[in-house]
């Protein structure tokens, strides 16, 4: 029984998201967050500079806290930089367990995924699809792509419905509506926090599809692989939440986005990589 915790991060409050159906599903493991608040959003920025901070933090979460595994709880860090090719310990990232879930619920085979401008542009989505299509054996998938450049800042303001959200996502999501998908993924792990507005832009007919499951049943299946699992009935996992910005507002927002888990949140900051 490995008890070194899980290293997670984001950008900033998008992770949380992943961290819930982790939280849920591997009770007795203790997970350290960072959401890099002080340097969000990644989606606008240079992949080099994203993938600079990736490594940082990875980092940070290895050395300074022991991480056994780093779960990259972030779309558009996952798209930056491979880090499982360059860190000593096993690495979880969102893109291939969402594909592999956006291609099995499918009907129609018009699929869909939405994102940051980094993690669309990236085309990682695109490779991910098509490995998953080619794995599941289904052979007719059509993708349709679309950034959503604001999402993101929405969510970290607090305000996840209301018009001025609903007239952004009618005008962003107009590209996968008139690919007419019948599936949606959202490659954005912010993004289930506006599911009720994407679900009514959308459509009821149209299944939405969050990573966030999928990248915890992957993380189990990891660390049961790897003899690094804690899965004593008898434990409840400790919880930290590191953030690089305004540590209060991630304390109030973070406990609203995520529940009760998230009672307190700690200062950390990063030099200039
Ligand atoms: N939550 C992140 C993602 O999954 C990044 C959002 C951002 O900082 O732009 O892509």
């Amino acid at each position: 029984m490995d008890q070194r915790p899980i290293g997670m991060f984001d950008s900033g409050f998008g992770g949380l998201t992943v961290a819930r159906a982790v939280i849920d599903l591997l009770p007795a493991e203790d997970i350290v967050y960072v959401g890099d608040t002080g340097r969000y959003p990644y989606g606008s920025k240079p992949q080099a500079d994203v993938a600079a901070y990736a490594r940082q933090i990875a980092r940070f979460l290895i050395d300074e806290h022991d991480a056994k595994v780093i779960v990259v709880a972030c779309n558009t860090a996952a798209s930056a930089v491979d880090l499982a090719s360059e860190l000593p310990v096993p690495v979880v990232g969102v893109i291939e367990p969402g594909a592999r879930a956006l291609v099995s619920a499918t009907r129609s085979g018009h699929v869909g995924v939405i994102g940051t401008v980094g993690t669309v542009g990236s085309g990682s989505y695109q490779r991910a699809v098509a490995a998953a299509a080619d794995h599941l054996g289904a052979a007719d998938i059509e993708l349709a792509c679309a950034a959503c450049p604001g999402f993101v800042e929405f969510v970290e303001r607090g305000v996840v419905t209301g018009d001025e959200i609903t007239v952004l996502a009618e005008r962003l999501l107009a590209p996968v509506r008139e690919a007419k998908v019948d599936t949606l993924l959202l490659g954005c792990t912010h993004y289930p926090y506006l599911a009720r507005v994407i679900g009514e832009v959308m459509g009821s007919e149209v299944v939405l599809v969050s990573s966030a499951d999928e990248t915890a049943f992957a993380l189990r299946t990891l660390l049961d692989d790897t003899g690094l699992a804690c899965r004593s009935t008898a434990r409840t996992g400790r919880h930290t939440f590191l953030s690089s910005g305004d540590v209060d507002w991630f304390r109030a927002l973070g406990r609203r986005l995520l529940g009760p888990e998230l009672t307190e949140a700690l200062p950390v900051s990063f030099p200039d990589p």
